[in-house]
């Protein structure tokens, strides 16, 4: 069926004109039409002025259609979270009150809680209680505007429960209508069986791990955690080496407890993204900047763990390439809420709501290499936009901290809670 939206106050498109990414300074210009009208079946059809329709459909007659107003609302593409864990089980609420109390992240992580205290739970879940935890996340972030979703494994660190975290978000992919894509994350933390021996731990993800979820095609992307206390840029090379043999295109956990060049490592690679950043060295900007590697910044995990935030003005200024998404996850941000990202992004890295608005729509897809599929409102592209509750799209950083998406649209299909 084919739908002609009008009354549309302000419609937000991103329009790149085929381009699949928008770097720098041109993150700040959204293309954005005043009243307009858009057609669209599963994809765009066609977008414009209101003015213009009538000649259009004189021109591109169509026998059965349906007109639907958006009441003098803006429109904005669907949000693309293209960083999340929301594959787990069980709660870290007792650990996040004892961080309240004055613990660290770290400090709780060394006592053998964080990472390690979602892997005993997910360890114990079956496919099921995976997919309806993370079918419950995937449905609240819709509400909340997201239209496409990354999603990690990297909680069970074992060869059967990493492929059980797979599946799990494959069935999510099954049964959801928003486009999921998924990540190979083994490289999340050094199991506790492994802990002396983590050389072994990289030979099983390199040997058994990586070869057999290949096999089963159950990911796209293979991440790894380089940090200080998980794996060295060292360790990073010989995964993202079988990693890229193998074919899996390639993401980094970057820099975000302390600097350790990790950023130079993701762009040594030619990873599409490296993520978190909050302690990228000028080098490696430098070097990302140079190999088109995505800047993924995840200010709700420096707000959620109280960190200096990602340099993201720095990265706009000097022209990378900038996405934001949420890295949902039961330690360090626990929100699945993109608007809430976008707010942050804004008032706590100085980006300017255009840019907030590429960085999480244009850019994220670009972060998935799906953005000639979908992240802005462009002919051929999938009919994945949000209806917001305002006219003007500057609301929905202005009334922060509430729900500004009157209706989320997915391959042309409102979505139905
Ligand atoms: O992206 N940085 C590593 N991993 C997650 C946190 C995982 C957790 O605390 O459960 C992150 O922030
Ligand atoms: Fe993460």
């Amino acid at each position: 069926m084919i739908n002609i939206l009008t009354n549309i106050s302000s419609l937000v498109t991103i329009n790149a004109n085929g381009k699949l990414f928008k770097a720098g300074k041109d993150m700040q210009d959204i293309q954005e039409i005043k009243n307009a009208a858009m057609v669209f079946d599963t994809n765009i059809i066609w977008v414009g002025k209101e003015s213009e329709l009538e000649q259009y459909l004189i021109d591109n007659p169509i026998k059965e259609y349906k007109t639907i107003s958006a009441d003098n609302k803006c429109i904005i593409p669907g949000f693309v979270d293209s960083h999340t864990h929301i594959v787990f089980a069980g709660s870290r609420s007792n650990e996040f009150a004892k961080r309240l109390r004055g613990a660290t992240y770290k400090e709780i992580a060394d006592e053998g809680g964080g990472i390690q205290t979602t892997v005993k739970a997910t360890r114990n879940a079956s496919i099921d209680d995976l997919f309806q935890n993370g079918k419950t996340f995937a449905i609240s972030a819709i509400k909340y505007g997201t239209t496409a979703l990354e999603i990690k494994s990297g909680y069970s660190l074992n060869l059967d429960g990493e492929i059980k975290q797979l599946e799990a978000i494959k069935k999510l992919k099954e049964n959801l209508p928003l486009s999921i894509s998924s990540t190979f994350m083994g490289a999340h933390d050094i199991p506790i069986e492994f802990r002396d021996n983590k050389d072994k731990y990289i030979d099983l993800i390199c040997d058994e791990m990586l070869p057999l979820i290949k096999e089963k095609q159950l990911a796209e992307f293979c991440d790894v955690f380089v940090d200080e206390g998980y794996f060295t840029v060292n360790d990073g090379d010989k995964i993202f080496k079988k990693a890229s043999e193998l074919g899996f295109k390639l993401k980094l956990h970057a820099d975000e407890l302390a600097n350790t060049e990790a950023a130079s490592l993701a762009a040594r690679w030619d990873a599409v993204s490296a993520d978190h950043l909050l302690n990228v060295s000028e080098n490696g900007i430098q070097n990302m900047i140079k190999s088109g590697t995505v800047f993924t910044l995840l200010p709700g995990t420096a707000y959620f763990i109280r960190l200096p935030y990602a340099p993201a003005r720095k990265i706009i200024d000097k022209g990378g390439i900038l996405a934001i998404a949420s890295d949902c996850n039961p330690g360090s941000c626990y929100t699945e809420n993109m608007q809430l990202i976008l707010s942050l992004a804004v008032i706590n890295m100085n980006m300017t709501a255009e840019e907030a608005l590429t960085a999480a729509t244009l850019n994220g897809a670009y972060a998935l290499r799906k953005s000639d599929e979908f992240g802005s409102i462009e002919v051929g592209k999938k009919a994945n936009f949000l209806i917001l509750d305002s006219s003007n799209y500057a609301d929905l950083f202005y009334h922060f901290g509430i729900n500004h998406v009157k209706e989320t649209w997915i391959s042309g299909v409102q979505f139905d809670k």
